[in-house]
């Protein structure tokens, strides 16, 4: 693997898979595997699971970690030509050539903007900074993937599957705040992989990207696509148009215990962080039906692997 952006830099899906596996039963196997390597990690936006789980996940391979909360540092530009007498001090150009010099790996978050769809369709920071670092760098959420996500929840479903061909359902939830589409949609491209059946529910007026809904089928009435669900993977997202706004805070659409005895005895998932009793009731969270702990634990092994794929291949 040569960087860690989406799910086409994946060669060997099964051989990530097993490495994320051997690294959950014996993280400390390989502690010298990046010995004299740094890995850096820029954050545009906040967060406790990633920003943890990556540190962790490279110290166990013997890595150093820096990690930069963007908002102490300088604006970036992005585009080319521009005069720059405003606000961003720096260009993307120089900041992706500084840190190639100072890290080995790099790592980036930064959220979309939920103005312009087509603007956050560009992915413009994550894709110029790519163009402009010369050591792999790793997607840590930006516009439309997060890709540590969900290899770690598709590792998950394979972990706690029971049949072949379980039914996967993509729950809408209602949330106060518009929050971007990237974890729904990454989701959904990650769940091509392997033989799943996913259905995606959601109130009218929130329609994800249909290139990402491709092979995956839609019902609206959330009832109905809960029967016989193996897997409830709860996500709220904002509003497909008006793009980027809260339409519905549907408070029936939240997932509770009751809600959940139409499915096959679901497992239920969730990224984190949630809001209690307005995403998930707090009975449906503490229930037997909840992974959502198993599942933020191995995002630590699922980051662990995928660094150590992208070491393994300077080497070679
Ligand atoms: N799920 C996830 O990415 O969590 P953080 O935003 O806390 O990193």
């Amino acid at each position: 693997m040569k960087q860690f952006y989406s799910t086409k830099d994946v060669y060997d899906l099964e051989g990530l898979l097993q490495t994320i596996s051997s690294f959950k039963q014996a993280p400390h196997s390989v502690p010298l595997a990046g010995q004299h390597k740094s890995l850096a990690m820029l954050f545009f936006n906040p967060s406790l699971r990633t920003r943890m789980s990556t540190e962790r996940a490279a110290t166990n391979l013997g890595m150093d970690v820096i990690t930069m909360n963007m908002k102490d540092s300088w604006a970036w530009e992005l585009e080319e030509g521009q005069v720059m007498d405003a606000d961003k001090a720096e260009h993307v150009r120089e900041a992706a050539g500084v840190i190639s010099s100072y890290a080995d790996i790099v790592a980036i978050r930064s959220f979309p903007g939920l103005k312009d769809k087509k603007e956050d369709d560009r992915d413009a920071l994550l894709s110029t900074f790519i163009k402009h670092c010369s050591k792999p760098v790793i997607n840590l959420e930006s516009s439309l993937r997060h890709p540590l996500q969900s290899l770690t929840d598709l590792f998950t479903i394979r972990e706690h599957m029971t049949k072949k061909n379980p039914k996967i359902v993509l729950s809408w939830a209602p949330h106060p705040k518009a929050l971007p589409h990237t974890v729904a949609l990454s989701f959904l491209e990650w769940m091509r992989f392997g033989r799943h059946q996913v259905v995606v529910t959601h109130p009218e007026g929130y329609e994800l990207d249909p290139s990402f809904m491709k092979g995956h089928s839609l019902e609206y009435d959330r009832d109905k696509a809960f029967e016989n669900a193996d897997f409830i993977y709860v996500k709220n997202w904002s509003a497909a148009n008006p793009y980027g706004k809260v339409l519905n805070i549907d408070k029936s659409r939240m997932i509770t215990l009751e809600s959940l005895k139409r499915t096959r005895k679901a497992k239920l998932m969730h990224c984190l962080p949630v809001r209690r009793n307005m995403v998930i009731s707090d009975d449906a969270m503490d229930s037997n039906h909840s992974i959502i702990q198993q599942q933020a634990k191995n995002r630590l092994h699922t980051a662990q692997a995928v660094i150590y794929h992208l070491l393994t291949n300077m080497q070679t």
